[in-house]
């Protein structure tokens, strides 16, 4: 930067956001210190909010101390979003929002997309805007699975509709994954993959088709899971699933280039051998989803949310899974029915915490 006014090139970048990416400061914390005068670029003290700086060119020093920019990967926070809670950070009619879950020191992220209102779930948040424009950019694909509880008997046409693609009032949506993981007298639960993110897409596809989705919850965004996480807590991700998040999401740049094909179903030989109803579409739950299908933490050495930690008995081994985890999948193919798989789909499908509950209340009511 020069002093004032400096040259804009496409890589500068607000000062105060630079700050909160160092982790010197929030965001908000950050602006404080600019206009306390002890923010200096290239050896000129700024005092301007919207001062921008090249992270690579410019020297910035707090204090006197210059930013190290570059050994910080990007803080990524994935948050349990409870039902009745808004994504965004004020609400006009002040309705709970997704920051009122989180610690002040988050203030600088924002959301990686979004999800409604009514729509509980994967949430991530970011401070980092290129992040979020190659996880939440149509053209990147990325992978997003839902389950939705929905009305009536879901039969292999509705499947097959979704799949082929639903015309929504905004067009065609892209062929995607669909399938029963429980079929009840007269409710079904529906997972549903899709590599688009229109507006409410996924309650649109499913009243397109007859079956109206009675809750709605986002199970994985770009393979990361909800982990046990209860609903309202959060963690932080570790800087090796940051770097994976960033390969997913590459790749749909990559898989641009060539001829779009539909997505292939997730293998589980072990299941669809077993499972009688697959015929109909109705195949056993995500309970069983095989431990490299998720995006799974290689150490417990990050910050992660105290009541994410308080919630949790569960051990966690060098291998970042969870006992409880292990031994769910070792029992996967073996001593549980179907009819208990589909159990702990319809529970988790469930808001259980208590956060949830008392939102929930409050929105009820
Ligand atoms: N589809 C929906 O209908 N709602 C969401 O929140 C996300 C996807």
């Amino acid at each position: 930067m020069s002093h004032s006014p400096q040259p804009q090139t496409d890589k500068t970048e607000r000062v105060s956001k630079l700050i909160a990416r160092a982790g010197v400061a929030s965001r908000r914390a950050a602006e404080d210190l600019i206009s306390a005068g002890r923010v200096a670029v290239n050896g000129h003290f700024i005092s301007e909010q919207g001062t921008k700086a090249d992270p690579e060119q410019d020297k910035i020093t707090v204090d006197g101390t210059p930013l190290k920019l570059e050994d910080k990967p990007p803080l990524v926070v994935v948050l349990h979003k409870p039902k009745y809670t808004i994504t965004t950070r004020d609400d006009p009619e002040k309705r709970a929002t997704v920051f009122d879950l989180l610690p002040h020191t988050y203030a600088n992220l924002h959301p990686v997309g979004r999800l409604d209102f009514e729509t509980s779930g994967v949430l991530l948040l970011s401070d980092d805007g290129t992040l979020t424009h190659l996880l939440t950019h149509p053209s990147h694909g990325v992978e997003k699975v839902y389950e939705a509880r929905v009305r009536g008997t879901v039969e292999k046409g509705a499947i097959e509709h979704l799949e082929r693609g639903v015309r929504l009032e905004d067009g065609v949506t892209a062929p995607c994954r669909a399938r029963v993981l429980a079929q009840r007298e007269k409710n079904a639960l529906v997972e549903i993959t899709l590599r688009e993110g229109r507006n409410r897409q996924v309650r649109r596809m499913l009243e397109e088709v007859g079956h109206p989705a009675s809750s709605l919850r986002r199970v994985s965004f770009a393979g990361v899971e909800l982990e046990g996480l209860q609903s309202g807590e959060h963690r932080e991700l570790l800087p090796a699933e940051v770097k994976q998040l960033r390969r997913v999401s590459e790749l749909g740049l990559k898989r641009k280039s060539r001829p779009r094909a539909k997505p292939k179903p997730h293998p589980r030989p072990a299941l669809q051998a077993e499972n009688a109803d697959a015929e109909n579409g109705v195949r056993a739950p995500r309970a069983d989803a095989k431990p490299h299908a998720r995006m799974s933490r290689t150490n417990n050495g990050r910050a992660r949310s105290a009541r994410a930690n308080e919630g949790r008995a569960t051990a966690r081994n060098g291998d970042g899974r969870t006992e409880g985890a292990r031994a769910n999948n070792g029992r996967a193919n073996s001593a549980r029915s179907n009819s208990e798989r589909a159990n702990e789909a319809e529970n988790r499908a469930d808001e259980k915490s208590p956060i949830a509950r008392r939102i929930a209340r409050k929105w009820k009511s």
